[in-house]
């Protein structure tokens, strides 16, 4: 059995469910934007503060610069394939079986634990939202073990609850829809505004001094510190935006649109996440972060004494976030689906449930495993596992670029990404780059999820792929 064969571009595309095309640009971006703006901006940024100072605003720069380049290879891969399914399906016709499987294998490190991530960051607006109204969660089920010093935690029950709350409603079909996303999105970016507006007059530019006091790679107190390890955990903020090219059948003219809702939702998270660590690290001094590591925002404002706008930034971010979950797991139950329908995982998995019309079970085990993982493993570590997830898919899509280009310089491409073949070689780079800036007990972890993977795709998928019968693709997504 031949773990390098590959799909071809004409079966998948001949076999595409003919969806309605209904979605632009503009759609995309608010799509992305959706799925971007969550735990990165709203948490992780204190522990990015601590590890960077106010340098912060580079590392976030640094990490949109890496996924500017990924995005671009991204962007040219989902035109040349404009069909559902994201990295794993580009990498079943790039590459073949086996890295397209180990794709699909980062994609639900990246979309399950991300979800699980983002629970455990809406879980700290949450408790300090009801704090403010009087109503205590004991503190123990606050947080999972360890995950802030000196205060004893165990597990994460809103984050727990929320992630079967969304696992709920996804299994019975309720999506996002269009309107309560782009509201959703209208409402985040808003909060977002809001701050800027309200705190940039609070800045005194001494706390930006030093403005990089550990430098661009460095160790402190055992740790690596600067602007790259920084950019390593915040990386995180972007990811999302690659879920805008698994809209591909729906969206008009994808060849065009896709890039420009991938860049756009890139950008304009870019501009504002900029600006907010600028102010964060402006009004207070960096260290401060370290008493608001759960909801650094807040260490902002009530420093500058604006309790009520505390209230409505915690509102805005549950929602924000709350819309990130739904987009990662929807994203997670859609890969399970696409690999399980090839083949490579059990039926169990992509089994649509006859009265949903959705792939019931698969949803319900992997909202569980994700639920349980929000509750019981701390956010940073979730994070970074995630971070490395992703950044392992980023270049193996770059490289694929390459590969095609290389091997069919001639097949149509909507996008064709400027400057290959510097693009992916920069993106790879800069993806490397951010890797290294990872501890190494994220290395190991992210090793056993990789040998595991391994060990489902030769004990089973190779066995059971429906290439092996000949079996051309089924439609592309039958559940929708
Ligand atoms: N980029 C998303 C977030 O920051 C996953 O929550």
């Amino acid at each position: 059995m031949d773990v390098m064969r590959k799909k071809s571009v004409e079966s998948l595309l001949a076999n595409a469910t003919p969806l309605k095309r209904t979605m632009h640009t503009w759609d995309l971006m608010f799509l992305g934007i959706g799925a971007i703006i969550g735990t990165g901006i709203f948490v992780l940024t204190g522990k990015g503060a601590l590890t960077a100072g106010p340098a912060l605003s580079l590392s976030f720069l640094l990490a949109a610069i890496c996924c500017g380049f990924a995005g671009l290879c991204y962007a040219e891969f989902a035109s040349l394939v404009p069909v559902a399914g994201s990295a794993y399906t580009y990498a079943y016709v790039a590459f073949g079986e086996i890295i397209a499987f180990i794709i699909g294998w980062d994609l639900i490190l990246e979309y399950a634990l991300g979800a699980a991530t983002v629970s455990a960051g809406w879980s700290g607006y949450f408790v300090s939202l009801l704090d403010s109204g009087g109503i205590h969660i004991p503190t123990v089920l606050t947080a999972a073990a360890g995950t802030t010093p000196g205060v004893h935690t165990v597990f994460n029950l809103p984050a727990f609850l929320i992630v079967l709350v969304i696992t709920a409603l996804l299994s019975i079909g309720i999506n996002s829809t269009k309107r309560v996303n782009d509201t959703l999105v209208l409402v985040k970016l808003f909060v977002v505004l809001l701050f800027i507006v309200c705190t940039v007059w609070f800045i005194k530019p001494h706390n930006w001094h030093p403005f990089s006091p550990f430098g661009v790679y460095s160790f402190h107190n055992g740790s690596a510190a600067g602007i790259i390890p920084a950019a390593s955990i915040v990386f995180f903020s972007f990811i999302g935006f690659d879920s805008v090219s698994s809209s591909a059948e729906e969206t008009i003219n994808p060849r065009k649109t896709l890039p420009r809702g991938i860049l756009l939702s890139l950008a304009v998270s870019t501009v504002l996440y900029i600006a907010m660590t600028l102010i964060m690290t402006g009004v207070v001094h960096y260290t401060v972060f370290a008493n608001y590591l759960n909801e650094p925002v807040l260490a902002v404002l009530h420093a500058t004494g604006q309790n009520w706008l505390a209230v409505i930034v915690s509102i805005g971010a549950i929602l924000g976030m709350t819309t990130v979950i739904l987009v990662l797991l929807y994203g997670q139950s859609r890969i399970c689906y696409s690999i399980s329908r090839d083949g490579l995982f059990p039926r169990f998995f992509g089994s649509v449930s006859p009265r949903f019309k959705t792939p019931f079970k698969g949803t319900w085990f992997f909202g569980i495993v994700t639920a349980l993982a929000g509750g019981f493993i701390n956010l940073n570590i979730l994070a970074e596992l995630v971070n490395i997830g992703t950044l392992t898919a980023f270049i193996l899509v770059s490289a694929g670029v390459l590969w095609m280009r290389r091997k069919y310089p001639d097949m149509e491409r909507g996008f064709r990404a400027p400057g290959v073949p510097f693009t992916p070689i920069i993106a790879i780079a800069f993806c490397v780059v951010l890797v290294a800036g990872l501890n190494w007990e994220t290395w190991v972890r992210f090793l056993v999820w990789f040998a595991l993977g391994m060990v489902v795709y030769l004990g089973y998928g190779r066995r059971h792929s429906h290439m092996n019968d000949g079996i051309s693709v089924p439609a592309l997504d039958d559940m929708v």
